[in-house]
């Protein structure tokens, strides 16, 4: 018997849900958060190695290419928080665990994440 099987998928009518979004995100937040904890490190280091090492820190956290790296790693932080909590609290029962109450907590994690990123721009510039 000849089998049914789907041929010629458009691709362009599929999409990612949401949650699935919210989920992916989470994880490479926490990626970036994980490997820019070497980097803070290494500052750290140095400026606490001599004065002249304090000073060269100081010159590499002026620069706007430094910023903008300390404020994406804030924004990641933000999601990760926010999306952190959410997932916690669906761990814990609190929230629930139906699709609509999936979709809507993402949102307003996604929410509190754009508004704390704003925030912390406002905080590094
Ligand atoms: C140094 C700071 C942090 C780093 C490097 C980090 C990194 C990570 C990574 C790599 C994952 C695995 C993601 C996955 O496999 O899907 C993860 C998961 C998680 N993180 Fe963090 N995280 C940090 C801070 C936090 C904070 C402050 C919270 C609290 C809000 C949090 C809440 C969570 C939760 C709840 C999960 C599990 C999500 C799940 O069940 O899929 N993390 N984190």
């Amino acid at each position: 018997m000849k089998k049914k099987r789907p041929v010629n998928l458009n691709l362009s009518t599929m999409y990612f849900p949401l949650t699935a979004i919210a989920s992916i995100l989470h994880r490479i937040s926490g990626v970036m958060i994980f490997l820019s904890l070497g980097v803070f490190l290494w500052l750290l280091g140095l400026s606490l190695s001599s004065p002249d090492g304090f000073l060269r820190v100081s010159y590499i956290l002026d620069s706007y290419i430094f910023k903008f790296f300390i404020w994406s790693i804030l924004s990641a932080l933000s999601y990760h928080i926010s999306s952190g909590i959410r997932h916690m609290m669906m761990d814990f029962n609190l929230l629930g665990v139906t699709l609509q109450i999936g979709k809507f907590s993402a949102q307003i994690s996604f929410f509190i994440a754009i508004i704390l990123s704003i925030l912390s721009g406002v905080f590094v510039w």
